[in-house]
């Protein structure tokens, strides 16, 4: 099938390949955002990639951008394609506002284990797998080479961020999550815990990277929490994730999808954009290459020759 696995141009510089999204330089206050289809999955890229991934991820970020403009400025400066977007170059803060409402992933392994304060926040003893908490909580952490659970008050003082920042940082956080919660609410999905980063331009401070993506955010079924919350699963990746279990060999996952669980997951993503959009993805049904496409709408743009 039709998939944009990775990008690359002699005549733009790649500025960082993350695990599923190709970054380039533009100017100095430009850079050029492309969102693969590449999937990611126990930490690894699988060579399978999964068609229309990255539009639904661009597509749903640039929709989240959108609605909460009102809360607070972002690095949008347009999208070029659907698998692309261009954005403003920021100072990037070194750190992830983690913002959880139900006590899951790392932070219920912690849990079991006897953890009870997360990055300075205390929860209460007795909680179950899955429960929400009382008020959405903030886990900040930093961005390093593998991401360290931190308290605020360590983050001041190891000169991540001021605290007035930080305080600013924390505040926005809960706000966006708020607008994600009620939305998603809304179309019967549960915004379970999501990260935000944060950027630095000419003084103010802006959002940047993705938002509200399956990427950056766990969502769950409303209907399948409220039938049974511990079994309550991630509407995108985890059945991708149970089947990579189920067909381990010699103690190592399987590094490629069949064309049966690509079909899957490709409309596990298509169904998720569509309840939070309102909208099909507009290029679902397009069977133009996507390489092509996006470099047609890069010239187009005047960004490449
Ligand atoms: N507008 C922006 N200005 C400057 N830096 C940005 C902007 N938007 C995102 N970034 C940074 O660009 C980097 C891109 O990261 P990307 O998510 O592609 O890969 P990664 O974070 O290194 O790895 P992973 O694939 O695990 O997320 C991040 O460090 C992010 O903070
Ligand atoms: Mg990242």
């Amino acid at each position: 099938m039709n998939t944009l696995s990775h990008f690359a141009t002699p005549q733009l510089q790649l500025l960082h390949r993350g695990k599923v999204r190709d970054s380039f330089r533009i100017d100095d206050s430009t850079r050029l955002i492309v969102v693969s289809d590449r999937l990611s999955a126990f930490d690894s890229v699988l060579e399978t990639a999964i068609p229309h991934k990255g539009a639904v991820l661009n597509g749903l970020a640039n929709f989240w951008f959108e609605k909460t403009a009102h809360i607070i400025s972002n690095h949008v400066k347009g999208m070029v394609d659907a698998n692309a977007m261009l954005v403003k170059e920021a100072q990037p803060i070194k750190v992830e506002m983690v913002v959880r409402n139900y006590l899951t992933g790392s932070m219920l392994r912690g849990y079991q284990g006897g953890q009870r304060t997360f990055s300075g926040v205390t929860v209460p003893d007795g909680l179950t797998k899955h429960q929400q908490f009382p008020e959405p909580i903030v886990t900040p952490t930093t961005k390093e080479e593998s991401d360290r659970e931190i308290t605020p008050a360590n983050l001041v003082s190891e000169g991540w961020v001021s605290q007035e920042l930080y305080d600013k940082m924390a505040e926005k956080a809960l706000a966006l999550f708020k607008v994600g919660s009620d939305l998603l609410a809304a179309q019967g999905i549960i915004l379970v815990d999501t990260k935000y980063e944060f950027g630095l331009l000419n003084g103010e401070l802006i959002l940047i990277d993705e938002i509200h993506t399956p990427d950056s955010s766990r969502f769950w079924s409303a209907a399948d929490y409220a039938q049974n919350p511990e079994g309550a699963e991630q509407m995108d990746k985890e059945y991708i994730r149970q089947w990579l279990i189920a067909n381990k060999k010699d103690g190592a996952y399987p590094r490629a999808l069949t064309p049966e669980v690509t079909q899957e997951a490709v409309n596990r993503y298509l169904d998720i954009y569509q309840r939070v959009v309102g909208q099909p993805l507009a290029t679902a049904g397009d069977t133009e290459d996507v390489t092509e496409r996006l470099t047609r709408n890069l010239v187009k743009a005047g960004l490449l020759k």
